[in-house]
């Protein structure tokens, strides 16, 4: 069904809810321009210099990390329920060495703004250009962080994209 374009702030509630389970889709291109998504269960949404924006963790070993550096733009899209099996696909194989859209039966569409392409089957998608980046500080974490959720030392990039457009399916709650 035909999707509307709403507010950036319209459906916060239910992308979140989405966030925390399944997890979200993060879309980008790598530099042959092959679309690529991986899902994120961490990330927020606010405000920053008096624009709305997406704020989200990349760890530097991520495929999507060189994609989103290589387009500058990314896209967030929200599962429909009867897909969330998706993001346990996307978040456990990597682009380097899967089309995962093609493989997941997902249809990547021209985005309004930005290069990166918006999932056709999701329900809400967020165009997000990069404005800003930073690395996590690993001494600025508290320790017991450090230990478990970086191991390895492989640390989030955050990036900051401004939401430019948002595109929402009708009766989004019943398809969640
Ligand atoms: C539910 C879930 C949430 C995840 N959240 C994140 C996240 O916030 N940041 C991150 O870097 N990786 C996260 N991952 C792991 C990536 O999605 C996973 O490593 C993926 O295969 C990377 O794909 P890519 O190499 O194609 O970029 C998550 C995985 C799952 C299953």
């Amino acid at each position: 069904m035909a999707k509307t374009q709403v507010g950036p702030m319209e459906f916060l509630p239910e992308t979140l809810q989405s966030l925390s389970s399944p997890g979200l889709l993060l879309v980008s291109r790598d530099d042959r321009r092959r679309p690529n998504a991986m899902t994120i269960g961490w990330g927020s949404i606010g405000i920053y210099w008096a624009r709305p924006v997406f704020v989200v963790p990349v760890r530097k070993s991520r495929y999507t990390y060189g994609c989103i550096k290589n387009t500058g733009d990314f896209t967030v899209n929200v599962l429909p329920g009867k897909l969330a099996d998706l993001a346990a696909f996307c978040g456990t194989v990597s682009g380097r060495d899967h089309d995962k859209l093609t493989e997941a039966h997902l249809t990547p569409a021209p985005s309004l703004v930005v290069k990166s392409p918006i999932i056709e089957e999701c329900i809400i998608n967020y165009e997000c250009r990069v404005v800003h980046a930073n690395d996590l500080l690993p001494k600025a974490v508290p320790s017991k962080v450090r230990r478990t959720m970086y191991p390895r030392g492989d640390y989030h990039r955050f990036f900051f994209g401004e939401i430019l457009a948002v595109h929402a399916q009708p009766n989004v709650r019943r398809r969640l």
